[in-house]
Formats: C-alpha cells, sequence, structure tokens
C-alpha cells in the first residue's frame, strides 16, 4: 500500500543503517546509507533521495549543519533527524532546519517507517486510520525501545547479512519465536523456507524422523520417504525451538549434521547436503543441563555463537504501554472496537510484573479488546477481569538495585569467609536488612507500632522483640515528635 521511494540513511552506527536499511527495503523503497556527512554530500548528488534520514553526530560533524541548505536546494525532500542526545535543544534546532521529523534515539523502527511514509506523503491522516482502524499492514514484528530491546535489535542486524548460528534465550513469552522469524525474514535467506520444530511438542522417539526424515518402511507407518526438516529448510532457516527438550540420542545426530552439513534420513543411508542456518531458542538454563549431563556441550558451543538474550518484561516496563497499544491496535485491525487506555490503566500495566511477559500482555489486551463494552480502559477494569491486584506489583519482583546490593553483599562476605568456618550468612543478612525495613515501615506510619505490625504482616509482640533485639528505639523512629 505505501508508495515506495528512494531513501538516503545518515548514520555512523553500521548496526542502524543495516536494520533501517533492510526495513526500509522490505517496504519496497530504495536505500542507500552513508557513514559520514562527506558521503552524505556525495550521495545527495548522486543518489537524489526523496527523504533523508541523517543522524546528528557524525564523525566529521554535526549532522544538522548543512540541512537547511539540503533542503533549500531540494524542496521536495523531507528530512528526518535521529539523534541520541535527547535533548530538547536537539529537537527544536531539528525543527528550526526545516526538518519534517524527529525522532530522539533509540528509537522505535515501526515509528521509523511511519515517518518515512508520512514524509512520502502516502501515509493516510489520522482520522482516516482510525476509520479504518489499523496501522500500515506492512508494520515491523518486534515493538519495544527500551535499552535492552535495542541491544536486541543491534545483535540481529549484525547477523543478517551471515549465516551464524543464533541462540535466542529467554523466559517464556519473551519473545524468541518471533526474534527468529525476525531474522529470517529481515535476512538473506528471505525468499526461502523457515521451518520450525518444537524439541517439547514432539513425542521423543519421534524427533529423529522429523527432523532428518525417514524412509519407507524405517518404522511402522512408514509408507513413503518422507523429508525431515533440514531437506524441508533447504536454503532457509531451521528454528530449533525448546533446543534443551531434546533428547541426549537426537542431539549427537544434530550434532553430526552441523559438523558434516549432510543429512542422512532415518532407515536411509545416502546423505543429502543441506544448507540450513540455525536459530535455536529454550527458556532453560543450558549450562545447567550440561552439569547435569542432559545437554551436550560441544552441542551448546555449536549453536551458541551468537546468543541473543531477550529481557523479562518487568525488566524493561518502558515498554508495557508500547506493546499494549500496539495489541490494541492490532486487535482493531482485525476487526474489533477501538479501545484507547486511561492514565491510571496504564500505570497498572507498568506496575504489574508480568510473569508470562509480552504472551501475557498481548492475550490480556485482546481479551479486553473483546470483552469490554467501553471505549477506555480503566484501571479498575483491569481490576475487576484480571488478578492484578492479588499480588501488589513488584513483590515477586524486588527492584534491581536490591538484588544487585544483596549480590555483592553476599560474595564480599563469602570473600570473608574463605578458609574459615561457615557463616551464618542468611541471618547475617537479615540482620542487616531487616532492622531497615522496621525503620522504614515504623517512620512511615509514626511509630505506630499496631500499624506498623499490621503493614509488616507480623504481630505486635514479635515487633517489639525484634525492635528491642537491634537495639532500636520506637520513640526515636516517630517523625516530627
Ligand atoms: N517485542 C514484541 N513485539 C510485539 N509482539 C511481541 C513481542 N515479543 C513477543 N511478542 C508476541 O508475544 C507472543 C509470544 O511471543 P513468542 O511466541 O515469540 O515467545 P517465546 O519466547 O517463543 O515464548 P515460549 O518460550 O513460551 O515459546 C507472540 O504472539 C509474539 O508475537
Ligand atoms: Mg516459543
Amino acid at each position: 500500500m505505501a508508495a515506495s521511494g528512494a531513501i538516503l540513511v545518515v548514520d555512523d552506527d553500521p548496526a542502524i543503517c543495516v536494520v533501517v536499511g533492510e526495513a526500509l527495503r522490505r517496504q519496497g523503497h530504495k536505500v542507500k546509507t552513508a557513514a559520514s556527512i562527506r558521503e552524505r554530500t556525495a550521495l545527495m548528488e548522486s543518489f537524489a533521495p526523496d527523504v533523508l534520514i541523517t543522524d546528528v553526530m557524525l564523525p566529521d560533524g554535526d549532522g544538522l549543519d548543512g540541512v537547511a541548505q539540503i533542503i533549500e536546494r531540494n524542496p521536495d525532500l523531507n528530512v528526518i533527524i535521529l539523534s541520541a542526545q535527547n535533548t530538547l535543544n536537539t529537537a527544536i534546532r531539528a525543527t528550526e532546519k526545516g526538518a519534517f521529523e524527529y525522532l530522539p534515539k533509540p528509537f522505535d523502527l515501526n515509528e521509523l517507517t511511519r515517518a518515512v511514509a508520512d514524509a512520502l506523503g502516502t501515509r493516510q491522516s489520522a482520522e482516516e486510520m482510525d476509520g479504518e482502524g489499523g496501522l500500515p499492514h506492512d508494520e515491523l514484528p518486534l515493538v519495544g525501545r527500551s535499552p535492552a530491546m535495542q541491544e536486541v535489535y543491534r545483535t540481529i542486524a549484525r547477523v543478517l547479512s551471515n549465516d551464524l548460528s543464533i541462540l535466542v534465550l529467554g523466559e517464556s513469552g519473551t519473545g524468541k519465536e518471533l526474534v527468529a522469524e525476525a531474522i529470517h525474514s529481515l535476512g538473506q535467506r528471505r525468499t526461502k523456507p523457515f521451518i520450525a520444530i518444537n524439541m517439547a511438542a514432539i513425542p521423543r522417539e519421534l524427533i529423529e524422523a522429523e527432523l532428518f526424515g525417514y524412509e519407507k518402511g524405517a518404522f511402522t507407518g512408514a509408507h513413503a520417504r518422507t523429508a525431515g526438516k533440514f531437506e524441508q529448510a533447504q536454503g532457509g532457516t531451521l528454528f530449533l525451538d525448546e533446543i534443551g527438550d531434546m533428547p541426549m540420542e537426537a542431539q549427537t545426530r544434530l550434532l553430526r549434521v552441523l559438523q558434516s552439513g549432510e543429512v542422512t534420513t532415518v532407515g536411509g543411508s545416502k546423505p543429502v547436503r543441506v544448507n540450513v542456518r540455525i536459530i535455536a531458542a529454550t527458556n532453560k538454563h543450558l549450562p545447567q543441563l550440561i552439569e547435569e549431563g542432559r545437554f551436550r556441550q560441544d552441542l551448546y558451543y555449536r549453536l551458541n555463537v551468537v546468543p541473543i538474550a531477550l529481557p523479562p518484561l518487568r525488566e524493561r516496563r518502558e515498554d508495557v504501554i508500547l506493546l499494549a497499544r500496539h495489541f490494541l491496535d492490532r486487535a482493531a485491525q482485525e476487526g474489533l472496537p477501538r479501545k484507547a487506555l486511561a492514565d491510571d490503566a496504564a500505570q497498572l500495566l507498568m506496575a504489574w510484573h508480568w510473569p508470562g511477559n509480552v504472551r501475557e500482555l498481548q492475550n490480556m489486551m485482546q481479551r479486553l479488546a473483546v470483552l469490554s463494552r467501553e471505549n477506555i480502559i480503566t484501571a479498575e477494569m483491569l481490576r475487576n477481569m484480571l488478578p492484578m491486584d492479588a499480588v501488589p506489583a513488584d513483590h515477586a519482583a524486588p527492584p534491581e538495585q536490591l538484588v544487585h546490593a544483596v549480590r555483592d553483599w553476599a560474595k564480599r562476605q563469602l570473600g570473608i569467609g574463605l578458609g574459615q568456618p561457615q557463616r551464618a550468612l542468611h541471618e547475617d543478612l537479615l540482620a542487616v536488612i531487616e532492622p531497615v525495613l522496621l525503620e522504614e515501615v515504623l517512620s512511615s506510619v509514626d511509630g505506630n507500632q499496631i500499624r506498623a505490625a499490621g503493614l509488616l504482616g507480623i504481630n505486635r509482640n514479635t515487633l517489639r522483640k525484634k525492635l528491642t533485639d537491634y537495639g532500636l528505639d520506637p520513640l526515636q523512629l516517630r517523625i516530627g515528635d
């Protein structure tokens, strides 16, 4: 639907040039990239782009310098400024120079492609979009602009033009399969098949037949020679999902295939050369499985050439609202009524610890799109429909700094204790942390021990005893006394 144009992308970070370039090419645009102002100037002449996307901090100067002149000389050209400086000042300068759009880094790829469509004058107005209920159809798969996701995008960018094996790691529902699909569909194998196989979903005794294929008569029920996933993926990508659940014998055989580049079917003898890119994924801790003798170390090294670790959603809360809106938009695109998020609902979503990660958020938004009768989703609706208030947010996940502090403390204690008799670390930790907690809670209720005990979930006598043990004087904890 979007008309195509010629686009010049200028950024000294090759990862950004690759990701943005591939995303735009995929939408049918002609793209050239440059890494400096000098290259930009040369390409402005020879390439004559419709849209210029340029970074500000370039190795040979300020990317905003010269933009006004470029626009003056090419009145039909639209300029999109990218900048990591994220300051109001940059935004203002960009606007003053006549830039069409300013996107602070880290930016969301969807936002950028939308800005490009806008710049080419092909995007429908917001009203038209509301009527049709939709984002552009050629939207990019991965939503999120947290630093952790930017790191993921960078890695994806680096692997698009090669065939290195990739191991995608992350909790359930963090988007491992989506990342594998994105690498395939943006990469050089995109015109060839993407074949997925889930080790946890296939009976153990059938895994080898599924992966490598089988000959007629190889086992009961093998009526004809059947190609395995390796052969089906020929020239493309094979996604080995839940690799941690692969039986040991199958692992041995897989390793042999990866080393030789040839598969032999079950019951067959003639090897077939295969050319596939391997992307494996797991939510298990493979080093642990190796220690337990349930995963081959050599296979692990073979698969883990480029690891991509997807952070749990609770560690990138800034992406929650973006994702929630994305799923609501998608529901609207599928014909469901368009819903918006009230501020209090957004806050509640941000606070939730998302044990099921993006999948949980997606399911929640789909349910809301289907079930709620109002057009605005409020916190109250979330509370009514969902077990959100059952657990106060963050209860399950203490703040990261606290976790780090405890970890450092434990390491230090262990360092001190080396060669000495075992110390009661657990007691020590409690003795450090508990008085801080008691002080904090007591002063928040002006020293009222009954209320403090209630908040702490212990009885009043226990609280008194603890205060005495720690030598805390409740009277001194009262504020304003
Ligand atoms: N960054 C993202 N942007 C948009 N959608 C996402 C994102 N991450 C995940 N999703 C969506 O969330 C759902 C779960 O993602 P996916 O199936 O890739 O997770 P997974 O890590 O493979 O989970 P599991 O370990 O349970 O198989 C999918 O519908 C996917 O499209
Ligand atoms: Mg999966």
